[in-house]
């Protein structure tokens, strides 16, 4: 989301006629994108605005603030830290360009935290796009679900879904520009609900977000991937979708954030496992082999031991592919913020490491399985470790390199895989294979 929020406030300053540089050496105006879901953002955020004001000893560019720090700390930035002249909030982003003109014409203490506006679009400009290959494709902002432990309800404000309409039309373009992969991205993609039905007219489906998938798999765009989608709206069409459309990537992210029923009912994530386990089940049945990952909180106030090891249990059935662990942390104005953090910092410690070994074990297996297989690649660039290899994302999401050159990138490839790292797959390029 926050790469999205950034392509997105490059596009309206590029619209009003300024230059992106990515050193601050060189900048007139410094903009820092912040997110809290991170613990201690706003802290993070000072150290690095003090670091770069260092780094700049005779000069004083303007200073931004925008993302959640700056839609839930406004005001304040501008008394704690001095040095900060404009507080972009969440929804403010298309209007970034009147805030710093405004600035430039020498107010001080610019601040907007208002909504977005109807006639805002959503559009982005390809150039400031992340990958020329991969674009990320916002469908829904917000978030309704007020889990007690997260600060996303408060920091992006209620769902707003966009218009399948513009969400079709931005996809088509993006297909004529290159673009092989789109990631529909949101806090919840499957809760999505616009206010119209434009663009989905005479699409099947059980829900507008299965609707929406056979939507932009009609568009022919090469691979679709989604992310982040929510338990309890998560429906078996979905599945369904994706059994009928090649182009819908097997990959589905389930966050479950715990393996007790008596935890999640005090995160008030509204679903309990067993319901849960239906939904993996149905993902674990498809006739495609649809990997599966999930993000989990240790420590959440009041986990017990045994809750824990329901944790344990939950996570060796569910068989994920990859694991986000995160260790609870109280985010200041959310309802778990006034409990108790009982959990201490050690024993947070240590079943993260337990977590994170158990969950190894089973990585470990299910790589190996993709050994002998062969996975379709999107190839997306030189790998990082070394530069006779070339590095990109099976359909199933994993990360493969494999031995080749940089003329490939951009194109989409089978691998026959070879040998399964921890986090990631290595192979050989199958002759005869570039689509
Ligand atoms: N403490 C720890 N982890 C958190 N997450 C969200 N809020 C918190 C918090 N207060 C994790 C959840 C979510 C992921 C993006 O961040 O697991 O799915
Ligand atoms: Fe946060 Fe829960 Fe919404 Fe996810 S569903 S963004 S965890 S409130």
């Amino acid at each position: 989301m926050n790469v999205a929020d950034t392509e997105r406030a490059k596009t309206r300053l590029l619209e009003a006629g300024y230059l992106i540089s990515e050193s601050v050496q060189t900048s007139d105006v410094v903009i820092f994108n912040t997110c809290s879901v991170r613990e201690r953002a706003a802290q993070k955020v000072f150290t690095r605005i003090g670091e770069v004001r260092k780094s700049l000893s005779n000069r004083r560019p303007l200073i931004g603030v925008m993302g959640c720090v700056a839609q839930l700390e406004g005001e304040t930035l501008f008394d704690v830290s001095g040095t900060v002249d404009i507080v972009i909030g969440t929804r403010a982003i298309d209007r970034i360009s009147k805030m710093i003109e405004s600035a430039l014409a020498g107010q001080s203490r610019i601040l907007d935290l208002g909504e977005h506006l109807e006639e805002e679009t959503w559009n982005i400009n390809s150039q400031v796009r992340h990958s020329p290959y991969v674009a990320f494709v916002p469908i829904i902002e917000g978030c309704n679900k007020f889990c007690t432990y997260c600060i996303v309800p408060y920091s992006r404000g209620r769902e707003n879904s966009r218009l399948a309409s513009d969400v079709l039309n931005e996809v088509r373009q993006l297909r004529a520009l290159g673009f092989r992969e789109v990631h529909l991205i949101g806090q919840n993609v499957n809760s999505y609900r616009p206010k119209s039905d434009a663009g989905l007219e005479g699409i099947p489906g059980a829900t507008p977000f299965s609707k929406l998938l056979r939507a932009v798999a009609a568009t022919e765009i090469e691979r679709i991937k989604f992310t982040t989608s929510f338990p309890r709206d998560f429906h078996r069409d979905i599945i369904t979708a994706i059994e009928e459309n090649e182009n819908l990537c097997n990959w589905v992210h389930l966050p479950v954030q715990s393996g007790s029923n008596r935890i999640l009912r005090s995160m008030r994530r509204g679903y309990h496992i067993e319901d849960y386990l239906k939904r993996v089940d149905i993902i674990k049945s498809s006739k495609r082999k649809i990997s599966l990952t999930s993000d989990i909180i240790v420590g959440f106030p009041g986990e017990t031991q045994e809750e824990f090891e329901e944790t344990l249990s939950l996570v060796e059935r569910c068989q994920y592919d990859s694991l986000y662990i995160f260790k609870y942390s109280a985010r200041p104005g959310t309802p778990a913020a006034n409990l108790r953090d009982d959990v201490s910092k050690e024993e947070k410690a240590k079943r993260f490491l337990v977590l994170e070994e158990i969950q190894k074990g089973i990585q470990k297996n299910i790589f190996r399985g993709y050994v002998g297989a062969e996975v379709r690649v999107l190839v997306e660039g030189v790998s990082k470790k070394s530069n006779l290899d070339m590095t990109g994302h099976s359909t199933c999401h994993k990360v493969v390199n494999f031995s080749g050159d940089s003329s490939l990138a951009g194109q989409e490839v089978m691998v026959q895989v070879t040998a399964a790292k921890a986090n990631s797959l290595y192979g050989a390029l199958v002759e005869g294979s570039l689509t």
